[in-house]
């Protein structure tokens, strides 16, 4: 049994009151809830010590959003893993598709900032996903399993152990389109199936996120498929009742 993970990906938004309004919300709402799922709260990185502050014995888990692919240095205006690690974070979302496409990161880029933060014991949250214009070129699997792939071949499959992977259709990100679960599921078990051909029991163990334009409404239908383990939620994360709702619909 896999336990579910949900994680709010805040991206670049808040201020220190609107954050201490959904916080103090979201603990409200989550109280009254039993769940199943693992939840962790990713922020801008400026506002990590705020939240951790907020969630300290809520159980509640946080990530940062990005680091950097170096440890320490002349690196202006980067977020070291080891700076995450140090004030308490338990993860870090690495190669979103936001990192990818505007800020050019690349799969090898990637799997270096995958290797450190690990090295801090911080658990990666590797996103995977096709544009709309390679999933009309049949290519959606190609691309999924080659940005896997550079992590597998940079890291070793065992990495894999301590990871979680999110399967975000680049064309489903705050657009409101879904994939169908149809089309997240076939996805999903593409990629447990990649990593079963290297070892069947890291493949039964890890846990794959689905996410793009997941919502209160789409949740359960979503999690309710057999290789999706939760989901990384961008919009929805940023409103309490919203999140609450999307945490309970991984309740299996
Ligand atoms: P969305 O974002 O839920 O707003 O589509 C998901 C993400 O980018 O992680």
């Amino acid at each position: 049994m896999r336990t579910p993970v949900v994680a709010g990906n805040w991206k670049m938004n808040g201020s220190r009151d609107s954050i201490g309004e959904l916080l103090a919300g979201l603990k409200s709402q989550l109280e009254s809830m039993t769940l199943e799922a693992e939840v962790l709260l990713c922020p801008p990185a400026i506002y990590i010590p705020q939240v951790l502050e907020a969630v300290a014995g809520t159980g509640l888990g946080v990530g940062g959003q990005n680091a950097a692919a170096q440890e320490n240095g002349a690196f202006t205006g980067e977020t070291s893993p080891s700076f995450l690690a140090d004030f308490g974070c338990s993860h870090v979302i690495l190669g979103h598709s936001e990192r990818r496409q505007i800020f050019h990161e690349t799969d090898s880029l990637i799997a270096e900032k995958f290797i450190l933060a690990q090295a801090q014991n911080l658990t990666p949250i590797l996103c995977v996903g096709e544009t709309q214009q390679e999933r009309e070129a049949d290519e959606t699997f190609n691309v999924v399993s080659r940005q896997l792939l550079a992590v597998i071949d940079a890291a070793g499959v065992n990495a894999l152990g301590n990871a979680i992977v999110a399967y975000e259709p680049v064309w489903a990100i705050g657009t409101g389109l879904t994939a169908t679960p149809e089309q997240a599921q076939d996805v999903h078990a593409a990629i447990r199936q990649l990593v079963a051909e290297r070892d069947q029991s890291l493949a039964d163990q890890l846990r794959i996120l689905y996410g793009g334009s997941v919502k209160a409404s789409n949740a359960q239908t979503l999690f309710s498929c057999k290789d999706i383990d939760g989901g990384l939620i961008g919009g929805a994360s940023l409103d309490a009742e919203d999140f609450a709702a999307i945490c309970q619909a991984a309740n299996k």
